[in-house]
């Protein structure tokens, strides 16, 4: 357990608690404290904690500017009951009946933020849907006035009153659990998320520009209420830039309370580079967190994190010469025709942030280039469970923009024809 990771009031809470429990783990005491909200007082009682003293060498109390609401929300630590849940569950039927023909899995939207069986579980990890600024739910942004999504209106006057009204009612209740005093660090930390219980894609873009499109991966399985495990955790750098990470640590935000790390940190001893356009496993790729709970967010804070490049081997087209494909042959015949006419409207550059995740800009005029940069993204030994097709495909609950429309034969066909490519790179 290392005391001088996550920040304010719970942090001094938890790593007291935790050094009584653990008097042998002692905290590492040479990382400047992101200390973001506490206040003077929360300093004392760290200090009077003795043992679990992170002896700071730079402790800036002074930006604490919502330090003043971190004191005053005395109540997160008493059980503050969450609405949401119910208020959705009166929802949901009239939800469904106006936007699940779209929005259920196998919808032609794409976007199955109302896939069962558990609506209220997919809608809460769907990203940007339930936000710490209501207002600024896509939910409330996007299906509105204006010339986007012309399929419906939520403030139309069918809507406005009756279901508008609900889904606002709904989102303000959630807000009102986001506690956000905690938060790490602001250049060092992911923005809270629900995971998705299968597939998830964590975009480092609130760490800065240069990050848009560099994710982490990872798959999450709940072995039980309080245990959540993360297996094939990937970092995928951009083909641009490569980025140099130390020391993860997760943190789980229980609905209304404040954030509490990950209990053993398990990736304290990782100090990793990931060279542009180079995916690769982080640490051991698997974590277990038994201090999950039901409904929680995740955040990821890094004790250090920035861009890295090598130049070493010349490469200057973004180091995509590196750990190329085996059969860039294959891939030309079976992979670069389909890819070509359904995905390169977004990952040839059309979006930064697709291009970024996967750059797929080179299809047309390096295979070997293109290649490489798509090998990130599938398993040769077991090619089902390629990313490529885990978040393309219109029945799975990824958050992922495009599903083929919904058509799970054009899928299917899709998954044919590239697997054998990626059988050729095993
Ligand atoms: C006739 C089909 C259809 C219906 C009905 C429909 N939508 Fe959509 N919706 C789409 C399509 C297609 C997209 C993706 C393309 C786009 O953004 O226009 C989309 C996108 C969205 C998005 C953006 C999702 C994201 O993650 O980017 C939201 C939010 C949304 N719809 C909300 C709603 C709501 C709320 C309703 C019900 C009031 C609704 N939609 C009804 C077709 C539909
Ligand atoms: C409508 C635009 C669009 C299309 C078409 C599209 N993608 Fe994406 N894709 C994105 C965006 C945007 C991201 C970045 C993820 C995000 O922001 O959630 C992404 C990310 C990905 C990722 C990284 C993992 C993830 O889920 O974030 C994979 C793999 C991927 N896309 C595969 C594909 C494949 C394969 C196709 C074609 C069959 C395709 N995409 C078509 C927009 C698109």
């Amino acid at each position: 357990m290392n005391c001088a990771y996550a920040s304010g009031r719970s942090w001094l809470a938890a790593c007291s608690e935790r050094c009584s429990v653990h008097p042998r783990l002692t905290p590492l005491t040479r990382w400047s404290l992101w200390l973001v909200a506490a206040g003077a007082s929360a300093l004392g009682a760290a200090v009077a904690a003795g043992a679990c003293t992170p002896a700071p060498d730079t402790l800036d109390l002074g930006t604490g500017g919502s330090g003043g609401s971190s004191a005053g929300t005395g109540g997160t630590g008493g059980a503050a009951p969450n609405h949401g849940k119910e208020l959705f569950a009166a929802l949901e039927p009239d939800f469904y009946t106006a936007c699940g023909s779209c929005h259920d899995a196998g919808g032609i939207a794409d976007t199955p933020f109302l896939a069962g069986p558990d609506v209220y579980a997919t809608i809460s990890s769907w990203p940007g849907i339930v936000v710490k600024d209501a207002k600024e739910s896509k939910l409330l942004t996007y299906p509105v006035a204006g010339p986007q999504h012309t399929y419906k209106k939520l403030d139309s006057a069918q809507y406005k009153d009756t279901l508008y009204a609900a889904i606002q009612a709904w989102l303000t209740e959630e807000a009102k659990s986001i506690v956000t005093t905690t938060v790490l660090d602001a250049g060092k930390s992911i923005e809270p998320f629900a995971p998705i219980i299968g597939f998830n894609a964590v975009y480092f873009t609130a760490l800065g520009d240069e990050y848009t499109g560099m994710a982490l991966t990872f798959n999450a399985v709940q072995l039980d209420d309080h245990v959540l495990e993360l297996d094939d955790l990937e970092v995928h750098p951009t083909a641009a830039l490569g980025v140099h990470l130390v020391h993860p640590l997760f943190s789980v935000f229980p609905v209304g309370k404040e954030s509490d790390p990950d209990p053993v940190d398990s990736l304290s001893n990782v100090d990793q580079e990931f060279d542009s356009g180079q995916a690769g496993a982080l640490g051991p790729g698997t974590l277990i967190l038994t201090n999950w709970q039901k409904g929680a967010k995740l955040t990821v804070g890094f004790q250090k994190i920035e861009p890295f490049t090598t130049m070493m081997d010349g490469g200057t087209d973004g180091g995509t010469t590196t750990g190329g494909c085996k059969d860039v042959q294959s891939f030309t015949d079976n992979a670069a025709g389909l890819l070509k006419s359904n995905c390169v409207m977004c990952h040839g550059g059309g979006n930064a942030q697709a291009k970024g995740a996967v750059d797929m800009s080179q299809l047309a005029t390096d295979a070997a280039a293109a290649c490489s940069q798509i090998k990130n993204r599938v398993s040769p030994a077991n090619a089902d469970q390629s990313q490529l097709f885990i978040t393309t495909d219109p029945g799975g609950n990824a958050a992922h923009p495009y599903k083929f429309g919904g058509d799970s034969g054009k899928f299917g066909a899709f998954k044919q024809s590239v697997s054998q490519w990626i059988s050729a790179e095993k």
